[in-house]
């Protein structure tokens, strides 16, 4: 009988822009205050790109990074892929662009958009085509630049995002499996709760869009809050389910750092506590598609995971979308 092929994650990286900004330099441009971000988001600072360093620099650091960890040359990569919602451009895709930048051979490169749940949504593309045996080493990317579609007028959102980028390598193995399970989920009918107008086909830019600051993100929190909470616990037990394994085999859950307050509410509601939760939003702000893997790449590069660990990763987002992924390390 032929052997199945499993999805061995042969290493990762995440790369974080240099400039920091805190709540405390947002003080000085708009009404809010420390106390009112720390309280009710978690976050101290953000890292925020230069206005020449696009998404695929970002991109490009974090996968150096991670072909670096896996000991695995750009050349060997047989395709890309890239999770964002802020591409260079609306096309060619980021993942064209990165390809260039690392030189990699003509293996298919695309992009693909979940907002905040496009890494999760990458794993499940990758493990599909690894296991389909077609192809055998993929490069994945979540990485956002939600900084340059920021209304810096709006403190309901300004004080929320930041950008990164994380990247994993996947590669085709018959010794190992580590991706055990992912479960996704979608529903359009939300998307006029946190979007971005102009820009697309639907309303392409003009001086009016620009003027009327159409160009970046609009959001109703609290009705993001209340849909966020349930559904990534949905996801976060779907995936479990799948994945054959119980609450106490997982070793670290890492949310998607979108705000403290979700991150506590879903670990209250599954009975997880907050010692086997990651967070690293403090420090990066929300960073959309790279939440979960900049999350998982720190929690591996400071000994928190070791070799064998299961961790489960989980997101909501834009769209809304929503995903899970039990993994081991
Ligand atoms: N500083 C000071 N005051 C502020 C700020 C700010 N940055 N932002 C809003 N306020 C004010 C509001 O104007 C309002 O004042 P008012 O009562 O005088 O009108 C007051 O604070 C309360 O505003 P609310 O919107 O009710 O605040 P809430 O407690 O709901 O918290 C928040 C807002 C943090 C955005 C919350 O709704 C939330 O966490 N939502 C989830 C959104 C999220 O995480 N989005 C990320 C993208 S989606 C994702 O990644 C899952």
């Amino acid at each position: 009988m032929k052997k199945k092929i499993g999805v061995k994650i042969s290493g990762t990286g995440s790369y974080f822009p240099k400039k920091v900004l805190t709540n405390v330099d947002l003080e000085k441009i708009i009404d809010t205050s420390d106390e009112w971000i720390s309280t009710r988001t978690g976050i101290k600072e953000r890292r925020v790109s230069e206005i020449n360093e696009p998404t695929s620099e970002l991109a490009f650091k974090a996968s150096v990074e991670a072909l670096k960890f896996a000991n695995i040359s750009p050349k060997q990569i047989d395709m890309i892929l890239v999770a964002t919602i802020t591409p260079d451009m609306l096309f060619p895709s980021t993942a064209c662009f990165l390809q260039a930048k690392l030189n990699i051979p003509p293996a298919p490169a695309f992009d693909l958009s979940a907002s905040c749940s496009g890494f999760i949504y990458g794993i499940s593309i990758a493990k599909a085509f690894i296991e389909s045996g077609l192809y055998k080493k993929i490069l994945l990317v979540g990485v956002d630049e939600l900084t340059k579609i920021t209304d810096w007028t709006d403190r309901n959102t300004c004080v929320l995002f930041g950008d990164g980028a994380g990247a994993m390598i996947l590669s085709a193995s018959y010794e190992d499996d580590n991706v055990l399970s992912v479960f996704l989920g979608a529903d359009g009918s939300y998307s006029n709760l946190l979007f971005l107008p102009a820009g697309g086909t639907f309303s392409p830019a003009t001086i009016d869009t620009v003027n009327k600051r159409l160009h970046t993100i609009k959001m109703h929190g609290k009705e993001v809050f209340r849909a966020a909470v349930p559904k990534m616990v949905f996801a976060a037990e779907k995936a479990l389910e799948f994945s054959g394994k119980k609450l106490e085999d997982v070793k670290l859950f890492i949310p998607h750092q979108a705000n403290m307050r979700i991150i506590k509410a879903v670990a209250k509601k599954m009975g997880i506590s907050m010692d086997k939760v990651f967070v690293n939003i403090h420090k990066t702000g929300n960073v959309s598609s790279a939440t979960t893997i900049t999350a998982l790449d720190e929690a591996i590069k400071t000994n928190k995971l070791k070799n064998g660990d299961i961790v489960e990763l989980v997101a909501f987002g834009g769209g809304f979308t929503w995903g899970a992924a039990v993994i081991r390390i």
